[in-house]
């Protein structure tokens, strides 16, 4: 109650309303608990919810991963990452609530009774979410052991983490894979990206805003660069980077996702399908490029903010000699690049039409 009150003072508008309503109960599976991912994003982005108020009251945490510890070991390590990681401050009752009902198992014979339990002691009534914070070769066997394993009461979700698949083939066999044994409704192929505030903002800033909403069309604009600049290298993921490269990692997930909610048309809802089939007509509509108008290349050594910094071939980890793309452009249209700069983020750049409008092409040219 205390967190209430505290909260209520903090922001004068919320005095007198009721707090929002809180989720579900649900225990979160992460796989994967021992990696990267889950404490520079995932135990970060926990605790902020955590911070908001905005778990369930009935929440817990089951870490799962091969390397031996114990729930206390995790719990230290995610402490230390939150405090590392974490927008928020780091308020120790807020940890402690979240803490509270975190449990870590490397022992996959343990696993399912591990699950059980924390069901029980933290009554989240059999809603589980599954999510896969694991490399793709790792993805066939635990979404094998979830599929079995997944509670027949309550509902489950399962979250899956770029890169889905390597080519359309591999991404074509993940999707059978799953829908072995999840309905769509159940899957959640997660893009960070979208996320981020300025892409949030993207709809309301295109279909809200009575200045926008009326030139926000291939009368007015002539066409739209998306440029993703970076500050920073490949950060030590060079095993990944080297097999992945920059179109595989940026473009087919966060860029693709840019271009459809830059140009689609308005949803009649923005209900997770409307969207969806809102972005897929714009996918559908734009030519693919092929390999002769896509230039690739890798950055070089330079500086970034006053530091020198390596280039592609000299980073740790990477081939001296290695012909992995870390930028590419592709040359007509729309733009799209990995690589160093002063700031990071990706830019929109919409330039007006100076032309008079071509006719038969989409609404929006990009
Ligand atoms: N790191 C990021 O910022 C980031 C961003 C976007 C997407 N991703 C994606 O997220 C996934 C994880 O990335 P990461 O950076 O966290 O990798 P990571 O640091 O290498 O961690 C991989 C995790 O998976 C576990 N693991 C590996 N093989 C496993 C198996 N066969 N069964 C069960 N657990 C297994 C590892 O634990 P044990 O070795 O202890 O089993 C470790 O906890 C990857 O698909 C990556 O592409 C990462």
């Amino acid at each position: 109650m205390a967190l209430v009150e505290d909260r209520q003072i903090e922001n004068p508008l919320l005095e007198g309303l009721p707090i929002a309503r809180r989720p579900e109960p649900c225990t979160m599976v992460i796989f994967g608990a021992s990696g990267d991912l889950t404490k520079r994003k995932l135990f970060p982005a926990l605790y902020s919810l955590a911070y908001r108020q905005m778990l369930p009251e009935k929440f817990g945490v089951l870490g799962v991963a091969r390397t031996e510890g114990t729930d206390s070991e995790f719990r230290e390590r995610m402490k230390a990452a939150v405090q590392e990681f974490g927008r928020d401050d780091f308020r120790e009752d807020v940890w402690q609530e979240l803490a509270d009902g975190m449990h870590y198992v490397y022992d996959e014979d343990k696993l399912a009774a591990a699950l059980r339990d924390l069901g029980e002691r933290r009554g989240t009534t059999g809603n589980r979410i599954y999510y896969l914070a694991v490399p793709p070769a790792a993805f066939e066997e635990i979404v094998g052991w979830v599929g079995k394993h997944k509670s027949r009461k309550g509902w489950t979700r399962v979250i899956v983490e770029k890169p889905f698949g390597h080519d359309l083939q591999s991404a074509q066999d993940l999707n059978v894979l799953l829908h072995k044994h999840f309905d769509e409704s159940q899957i959640f192929r997660i893009d960070h990206y979208l996320g981020k505030e300025t892409v949030q903002n993207m709809l309301a800033l295109r279909f809200a805003n009575g200045i926008f909403e009326p030139i926000w069309n291939r009368q007015f604009i002539d066409h739209i660069q998306i440029t993703v600049a970076e500050t920073l290298g490949i950060e030590g993921r060079a095993e990944y980077y080297e097999r992945a490269g920059a179109i595989r990692d940026i473009f087919q997930n966060h860029l693709l996702q840019l271009i459809a909610l830059t140009a689609m048309e308005p949803p009649i809802d923005l209900a997770a399908d409307s969207v969806r089939n809102e972005k897929v007509k714009v996918l559908k509509s734009i030519h693919t490029p092929g390999p002769k108008h896509v230039v690739r290349g890798q950055y070089g050594r330079g500086y970034v903010e006053g530091q020198e910094v390596p280039g592609y071939r000299e980073e740790a980890g990477v081939d001296p000699s290695s012909m992995t793309d870390s930028t590419s452009v592709p040359a007509s249209g729309w733009l799209a690049a990995r690589r160093r700069s002063r700031s990071s983020s990706s830019a929109h750049r919409i330039r007006r039409s100076s032309r008079s409008p071509r006719r038969g092409c989409a609404r929006t040219c990009c």
